[in-house]
């Protein structure tokens, strides 16, 4: 997974600050950690406030899209459906299996659990490297899944969001996870220039 925080641990502000508060190298670190993937992960939330179209420019073929919804709910008009990619690979953990989504594009829907997506997307899918973009409740659902070996974090220096309920990379500020998970860095680039500072953590599992 790939998140970028401010310096006092958040990954927004409190009205839900879409991307696009970091330097332009943090944004090329972006693609190319996506350069790297068989499937793009993100939430629904996150693919609608920051119009992702989930792409990684100059590559042949594209990764998967993948996109973990709650509910039923279908944005009308959005970029994603626009732009050509990877096939788009629609998960909804909620609502009646019977309701119809009707999509703009050629979507596949899946029902059921984050687990049987992950599953799906690993035996059905073929792929074995899935990237995840956030937001912060995906994260916390993958957290509590144990199923995060690698977090790439651009710590931004410049930035203090403040407010108490502004999202932190486990979503919203809640109960801590149900136990604590060990990460070693295995990366460290400041970069003084541009008030950032590029880590990467592997899962070390005891
Ligand atoms: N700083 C960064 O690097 C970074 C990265 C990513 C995102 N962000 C920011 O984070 C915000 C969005 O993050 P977010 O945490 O609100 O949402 P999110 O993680 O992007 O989306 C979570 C999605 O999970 C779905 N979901 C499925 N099962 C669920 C369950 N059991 N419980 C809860 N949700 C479930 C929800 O679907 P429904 O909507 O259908 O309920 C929701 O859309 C945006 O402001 C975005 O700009 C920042």
């Amino acid at each position: 997974m790939n998140l970028a925080v401010s310096a006092d641990g958040k990954t927004s502000d409190v009205a839900g600050l879409p991307s696009g508060w970091t330097s332009r190298a943090d944004h090329d670190r972006l693609l190319d950690l996506r350069a790297t993937a068989g499937a793009l992960l993100v939430g629904r939330r996150t693919l609608v406030a920051d119009c992702m179209t989930l792409t990684c420019p100059g590559r042949e073929i594209q990764p998967l899209r993948c996109v973990v919804a709650g509910s039923g709910e279908v944005p009308e008009y959005h970029p994603l459906f626009e732009r050509a990619g990877g096939a788009i690979h629609w998960l909804v953990t909620g609502e009646p299996p019977s309701l119809v989504l009707r999509f703009p594009a050629e979507v596949t829907v899946h029902r059921g659990t984050l687990a049987d997506f992950l599953t799906t997307i690993k035996t059905q899918l073929g792929v074995d490297h899935v990237h995840c973009e956030g937001g912060g409740t995906l994260i916390r659902m993958l957290a509590e899944m144990d199923a995060i070996d690698e977090l790439h974090l651009t710590l931004a220096g410049h930035t203090l969001f403040g407010g108490q309920e502004a999202p932190t990379p486990t979503g919203s500020p809640s109960d801590y996870l149900p136990k604590s998970l060990e990460f070693r860095i295995s990366r460290f680039e400041a970069s003084p220039g541009t008030g950032e500072c590029f880590m990467s953590y592997r899962r070390h599992a005891q």
